[in-house]
């Protein structure tokens, strides 16, 4: 068998076949996957079902596994469903039941259908995920995903000027504040503290550009917030046009793995009467984007 990648979209996203993720990779296909990354920055397999361990094991391929802490209001280690080096996007609860409508896991976790970048919120932020399909929910749950370097590419040039060196703040306070999450305990605010990112980065491969926008993005330095809101909400807009944008349909072992430093991506509705359990593992980045505020 060897890896083949066929484009899905005119600008980005690849399905790959050839590969059995369940297994050790080669030297070769770890880096036929790095490669495809680079150019695609989302990458499809189909029919892969894999264990928790399968997940994380392929995962550190590509590097280190990132601590989820500081991603989700903290919770005790015997309310959690699934490991603690992984992520739980699901709408389950540890006995496996939908959450309630009113439980702030489930409230918090609906911030994952605002356009996003995975942990622009933490200094040294992501630069894989992985999102493996246990159960599909019936109905709805796509997650799409918006070209973050072509989106930057279209630009005009007054605009990229501008832009360069701006820095943003992100928190998640900033994104589940938008949607009127209640409030945040003082263990949360610490947890929560804005970190610093560059607007502009710029593919440490590739050297292509993108912009780096995330719904947890606030504030520009040097900028009235509300002006610094306006301002991101129209790139938001610009980058997430449906050009710009994949919308991948899930099928039940499905494993989608993205490049978090050139890409968005969101979850849409789904029925939440209905278990819907996707599962994530994340490769940690090795640099910031800009240095922190002392
Ligand atoms: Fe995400």
């Amino acid at each position: 068998m060897s890896i083949v990648i066929r484009p899905l979209h005119p600008l980005f996203v690849g399905e790959v076949t050839g590969v059995d993720l369940s297994r050790p990779l080669s030297g070769e296909e770890v880096a036929a996957i790095e490669a495809g990354m680079d150019r695609h920055a989302v990458l499809l397999f189909r029919d892969q079902p894999l264990t928790d361990e399968q997940q994380m094991a392929f995962s550190r391929h590509f590097g280190e596994l990132e601590n989820p802490h500081g991603g989700n209001i903290p919770r005790k280690d015997d309310d959690r469903r699934i490991r603690a080096e992984m992520n739980d996007v699901s709408n389950l609860d540890k006995e496996g039941r939908p959450l309630d409508r009113e439980s702030r896991q489930r409230l918090f976790n609906l911030g994952n259908m605002l356009w996003h970048s995975d942990s622009s919120f933490k200094a040294v932020p992501a630069k894989y995920s992985m999102l493996s399909a246990r159960i599909v929910n019936p109905l709805g749950g796509n997650t799409e995903f918006a070209d973050m370097r072509a989106a930057y590419d279209e630009l005009d040039a007054a605009t990229k000027v501008q832009i360069e060196d701006w820095v943003c703040e992100h928190s998640l306070m900033v994104s589940r504040g938008s949607l009127g999450f209640p409030d945040f305990t003082a263990e949360e605010r610490a947890l929560f503290k804005p970190v610093r990112q560059r607007l502009v980065r710029v593919h440490p491969v590739t050297g292509r550009k993108s912009l780096y926008l995330s719904s947890h993005a606030g504030t520009i330095l040097g900028m009235p917030t509300p002006e610094a809101r306006i301002v991101l909400r129209d790139l938001t807009e610009h980058a997430t046009q449906p050009r710009f944008v994949h919308v991948h349909h899930w099928r039940l072992h499905d494993l989608i793995m993205w490049d978090n430093r050139q890409t968005m991506h969101r979850a849409r509705r789904y029925d939440e009467a209905q278990p819907r359990d996707v599962r994530r593992t994340t490769v940690a980045g090795d640099a910031m984007t800009v240095a922190q505020a002392a």
